[in-house]
């Protein structure tokens, strides 16, 4: 990533080559290029990575994870059970159990496959059982419940009268999993946890919680807004990416001793897959472990988002309120989107990612900017007068003080048929020709 991350940390400053645009003279740097300049694309400063503590670029991660590799070699060897599983996978599961509070811990390559797995297992083990999922769940999630064969029922999103309404209709005694998040990540809304478990409870549920975008970031440990909460030894089962917060890579369920020796036992894509490498896992144990004892960086985050949304605020650019570290800045049109953002990075040195459909509803097309510790006051000046000149120059009128504040749940969520996103990946092919 980029030396502005670096530069934080100290000592290890590193020159990485550049991801955007596939320009290979980019360098993704804390350097300032001019407001309202052109920009000649050698700085570019991201503000859509969720690497949110900039944990990628940790030394003590850094470290670890050179050791492991000088020590281990470049890859784990094998699946799980024949040759890949080395100290570091063990370490690590250790240690994302402790965080947890739970009994145990299974590490994957990544969450999406965790989610899959730990579904699909549930559904073969559990016959029967109906999985009770929020409306906005994430692909990995809906992959997991379509692809387990097992009955699913959906309720609206963070709505517990309508949770309560579905899980009435439900026999008392019929198997069910709720099923959901804490952080939404693209309108940055939290799930209601205790509320969920009351109902659970009530109910006589299981709970499954994809923590994906709060590990590393909430809790006095990092554990999630569930450990912020006080909730966590109330879910069944907790999972987790280490490519995000935790700035390396990989995915993880925790939950009892049972129900991840059911997973390690029946999920042939934690089964038959190759490990990932121990370097890997020491990254991430590193990371995990240094973050539960770091709550000044979760502190400075939270800071840091707090001032984004206020100077956004202030400017009059559309925001969603969001009770999270994530900041929507609404667009509203997939091809305007896109041309903002090009013109983000290109005239102003500002990486921001156009999310367009399929990943959100036609018409609420948006930047997700990631707000992090490492971002410097003068980033996030940078940053507020780019979007105000770009306001200007695409004749969008920015919102005065007295227009209402949106917050997620306010806001008018179409949703998409499929016709329409067609039609707004055609008008986006049809602007921007390859
Ligand atoms: C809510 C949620 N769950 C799961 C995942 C998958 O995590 P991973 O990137 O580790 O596969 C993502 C990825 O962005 C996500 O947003």
């Amino acid at each position: 990533m980029c030396r502005q991350q670096a530069s934080t940390f100290g000592a290890a400053a590193h020159n990485l080559e550049p991801q955007v645009s596939g320009e290979s003279t980019t360098s993704l740097d804390a350097s300032t290029p001019v407001v309202g300049g052109p920009c000649n694309r050698e700085h570019v400063t991201i503000w859509c990575s969720n690497d949110y503590l900039g944990m990628g670029q940790h030394p003590v991660v850094l470290e670890a994870t050179i050791k492991a590799i000088t020590e281990t070699g470049a890859g784990s060897g094998g699946t799980r059970n024949i040759g890949g599983t080395n100290k570091y996978h063990t370490l690590l599961e250790a240690e994302l159990a402790d965080l947890h509070h739970k009994e145990a811990a299974l590490v994957f390559s990544n969450c999406f496959s965790a989610n899959v797995a730990l579904l699909t297992t549930i559904a073969k083990l559990v016959p029967g059982i109906v999985f009770i999922s929020d409306a906005k769940n994430h692909a990995s999630l809906i992959e997991g419940i379509c692809g387990s064969g097992a009955a699913k029922k959906i309720f609206k999103h963070n709505d517990m009268q309508d949770l309560e309404r579905v899980l009435a209709e439900i026999p008392q005694n019929t198997p069910k999993m709720i099923v959901f998040e804490s952080v939404y990540s693209m309108d940055g809304t939290i799930g209601p946890i205790k509320h969920v478990c009351d109902l659970a409870e009530q109910y006589n549920a299981m709970t499954f919680i994809d923590e994906v975008h709060a590990v590393g970031l909430y809790g006095s440990r990092g554990a999630g807004v569930a450990e912020r909460d006080g909730q966590m030894h109330r879910l069944d089962v907790i999972s987790g990416t280490l490519g995000k917060a935790y700035g390396v890579f990989g995915g993880y369920i925790a939950a009892s001793k049972r129900i991840i020796d059911c997973v390690r036992s029946f999920a042939p894509n934690f089964i038959f897959s190759t490990s990932p490498p121990p370097s890997v896992c020491a990254g991430a144990a590193t990371s995990v472990g240094f973050l539960k004892s770091h709550n000044e960086l979760r502190e400075a985050h939270q800071a840091k988002t707090a001032h984004l949304k206020m100077l956004l605020r202030d400017a009059g650019i559309p925001m969603l309120e969001t009770p999270s570290h994530i900041v929507p800045v609404m667009i509203g049109d997939a091809v305007k989107c896109k041309h903002m953002a090009d013109r983000l990075l290109n005239h102003y040195g500002i990486y921001v990612q156009p999310i367009n459909y399929p990943t959100v509803p036609v018409g609420t097309e948006r930047f997700r900017f990631t707000p992090s510790p490492v971002h410097t006051e003068e980033m996030m000046l940078r940053l507020r007068d780019s979007l105000v000149s770009l306001w200007h120059e695409f004749n969008i009128p920015l919102q005065t003080s007295k227009q209402p504040v949106v917050t997620p749940q306010q806001q008018r969520i179409p949703l998409s048929t499929h016709e329409e996103g067609i039609r707004c990946v055609q008008a986006m092919a049809t602007a921007n020709p390859l």
